[in-house]
């Protein structure tokens, strides 16, 4: 949340709820992918940097596909216009979502390979790339949980050393995760990203 909102719900909470309140009652007809395509396109009407960063990746995990944020926005050309689209294009490109790149637009989902299980330490963190995307994964016995290394709030990429232990702290706003379980344990309010994996051939895969 924006510094102005949090001074204006200390200020003014009582018009503030109301407020909340009818946002809330406005979308409620709406499914999450179609009310997070919404609130990516009014960012991008209000040119609210921050609002896009952490509502792009939003609008993904809401089910939206990269192609359909695109197209939400250019379908938006009559009220955005197209300096107001290449000013939300710039942002995405400085973003990196990997999602985003040109060589991922419209491939799907597939499988990648990460590392071979027996590499992967038991009971520790392991940190390792692949195919263009950096990865957390924590091994307990014969069970892995793979992560996202991009931050739920606003795709910051954190790097290895900001593991100490099990803690993960994003260096962007200092949002903490425990990797033991991709929860949210400091300031934030979301989890990492947990992808789908398996075990092929002494290959540790996951699917993104
Ligand atoms: S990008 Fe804001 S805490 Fe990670």
């Amino acid at each position: 949340m924006s510094d102005a909102l949090n001074y204006l719900l200390k200020a003014r909470p009582e018009a503030m709820g109301a407020y909340f309140k009818f946002l809330k009652e406005s979308g409620k007809s709406l499914d999450p992918k179609t009310r997070m395509l919404i609130t990516v396109i009014t960012k991008v009407a209000t040119q609210t940097e921050k609002g896009l960063r952490q509502y792009l990746p939003r609008a993904l995990d809401a089910g939206a596909t990269p192609g359909e944020i695109l197209d939400a926005i250019l379908h938006a050309f009559p009220a955005l216009g197209l300096a107001r689209i290449f000013w939300a294009i710039d942002i995405l490109i400085d973003m990196d979502i990997p999602e985003f790149r040109a060589e991922n637009l419209g491939a799907g989902l597939r499988w990648h390979d990460l590392a071979a299980v027996d590499a992967i330490a038991d009971g520790k963190v392991t940190y390792c790339d692949s195919d263009g995307r950096s990865l957390f994964v924590y091994r307990s016995g014969d069970s892995f949980d793979v992560y996202d290394s991009r931050c739920p709030h606003q795709v910051t990429n954190i790097p290895h050393l900001a593991l100490e232990g099990f803690r993960l702290t994003c260096p962007k706003h200092h949002w903490e995760f425990d990797v033991r379980t991709g929860a949210c344990t400091g300031k934030g309010d979301r989890p990492m990203k947990r992808f789908e994996s398996k075990i092929e051939n002494g290959q540790l895969r996951a699917r993104w």
